[in-house]
């Protein structure tokens, strides 16, 4: 039987097309307001920033259709699982939840069971859906989010699996419906997309290639998030860096980083920014504007230069280090973090001592750490590897303890200082104490009264642990 399916291909996934890219505004067709009332709907969201927004407009055109939130699995009848790609453990643990839900689906045969993200972007994944998940009903992939409402509708009609992944990018799509999750701090997407092909990335095939949005959209958001009470906002993109080089504005990202900060909301961060191409104009514009956060997260991956050669991470360390050098230079109180994988395929432990001493040099505030994860399809998969799954456990912990050494560090050089607040809200055991994060990162757990979430006060800083600061509003 010919099957009414569109499947990826990681193959054509990774081309990259001259086609320019339009942009297109999102139209909801009347047809669907209103399949999903009275249905609740329920969404699981893994990996990173980028997915926490799509699942926020996931949210938002369910809703449009009628559907409500859930609180449980139990209550809905439609269940999405957004799904990260990135190391197999992440694939992992979305099976396992695939798995659990099995028997909700053998309860109410009705439910809708979907996949999307990442990992619905990879052949092999759909064909262990297709094989051994037979509760899934509905896989769509990251560049057909805006067609989810005609994808339910299918889906709960249809008699078989409806699958509908594009393995290439389209149009940038604007005006989405979106259910924002945050109250203060929002995401905003700036480019979609990632052309550098580290050669242990999964990315650029399950994202597709660089798209920025336009300047005049991006900057109406953040208006719009301000004008609604929004104080924080965080840009978005694989490597935000890259951001304008598609639609030719000069200096992109310094561009845009100005006509944010210009806006006056209080607070502006961004993620990812590569080591590769941080330019003399973006430093100038962080150091220049108040809003704009003195903290930076730079994934640096290795410390050593041939393993740098190999990922094709397109720097050396002696690089890297002067751009750490000319960010401080103009910020000197600037914060960083980074992302490190250790056990590279045949990383020797002398490359392995490379990483903790760029580490002693650089004294990151804090980084998050990796074993290193073959992800079929990416050139690194294909290389032979030598070394043990316990020796890169035994190294992901030495470098472990290094990260809690500098963040307790730095934390402890905290101690009595007063510090700027945006309050997240009160904790959960204890209405009295709240927890917010300083204009460098640092999260604090503190005492206060006659608060709410989304002020910005100021707070003394009386005790440090190794991962937070304590301390008294002022
Ligand atoms: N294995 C382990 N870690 C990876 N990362 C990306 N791909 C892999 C992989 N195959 C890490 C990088 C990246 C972060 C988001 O995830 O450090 O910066
Ligand atoms: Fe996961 Fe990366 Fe995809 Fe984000 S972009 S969902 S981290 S694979």
């Amino acid at each position: 039987m010919k099957r009414n399916w569109e499947l990826p291909s990681l193959n054509e996934a990774k081309l990259r097309s001259k086609s320019s890219v339009n942009t297109q505004q999102f139209i909801l067709d009347p047809q669907l307001v209103g399949i999903g009332l009275h249905k609740k709907y329920m969404l699981h969201t893994f990996g990173c920033q980028a997915n926490v927004r799509d699942s926020e407009v996931m949210a938002g055109i369910l809703e449009s259709l009628g559907f409500s939130m859930a609180n449980s699995d139990e209550e809905a009848d439609l269940i999405l699982l957004n799904t990260c790609a990135i190391r197999e453990n992440a694939e992992n643990k979305v099976f396992g939840q695939v798995g659990n839900l099995k028997h909700l689906k053998q309860k109410n045969p009705d439910l809708i069971i979907g996949i999307a993200g990442c990992m619905a972007q990879e052949e092999v994944v759909i064909n262990k859906i297709l094989q051994s998940y037979h509760q899934v009903d509905l896989v769509f992939g990251t560049h057909n989010i805006h067609r989810l409402g005609d994808l339910v509708y299918k889906a709960m009609f249809a008699k078989e699996k409806t699958i509908e992944v594009y393995s290439k990018e389209g149009d940038i799509i604007e005006n989405l419906p979106e259910r924002r999750f945050g109250e203060h701090k929002a995401w905003v997407n700036i480019m979609y997309g990632c052309d550098k092909f580290c050669t242990y990335c999964i990315v650029p095939f399950t994202r597709g290639k660089e798209r920025s949005r336009s300047l005049e959209d991006i900057i109406d958001e953040v208006n719009d998030l301000k004008s609604r009470g929004f104080k924080e906002v965080t840009l978005l993109g694989q490597n935000v860096n890259s951001y304008g080089k598609d639609i030719e504005i000069f200096e992109g990202f310094a561009t845009l980083l100005k006509e944010v900060a210009l806006t006056g909301i209080d607070r502006i961060r961004f993620t990812t920014s590569h080591p590769w191409d941080f330019t003399q104009a973006m430093v100038e514009t962080i150091a220049s504007y108040p809003n704009i956060m003195p903290y930076i997260h730079l994934p640096v991956q290795s410390g050593n230069n041939d393993i740098l050669k190999i990922m094709g991470r397109r720097y050396t360390i002696a690089e890297y280090l002067d751009t750490v050098r000319r960010l401080k230079e103009a910020i000197p109180s600037l914060t960083f973090s980074t992302d490190i994988i250790v056990g590279f395929p045949n990383e020797s432990d002398e490359q392995f001592e490379d990483t903790l001493n760029l580490y002693d040099l650089v004294q990151f505030d804090f980084a998050f750490t990796f074993i290193y994860s073959p992800r079929s399809g990416t050139p690194a998969a294909k290389f032979e590897d030598n070394i043990s799954f316990d020796v890169k456990k035994k190294r992901l912990a030495r470098l472990n303890e290094k990260v809690k050494h500098y963040a307790l560090m730095h934390n402890q050089a905290m101690l009595g200082k007063e510090v700027e607040v945006l309050v997240d809200g009160p904790s959960k055991k204890d209405a009295s104490v709240y927890s917010g994060y300083t204009p460098h990162q640092k999260l604090v757990n503190f005492k206060a009264d006659n608060i709410k979430s989304g002020d910005i006060i100021k707070v003394r800083i009386t005790d440090v642990k190794t991962w937070f600061l304590l301390g008294e509003q002022i």
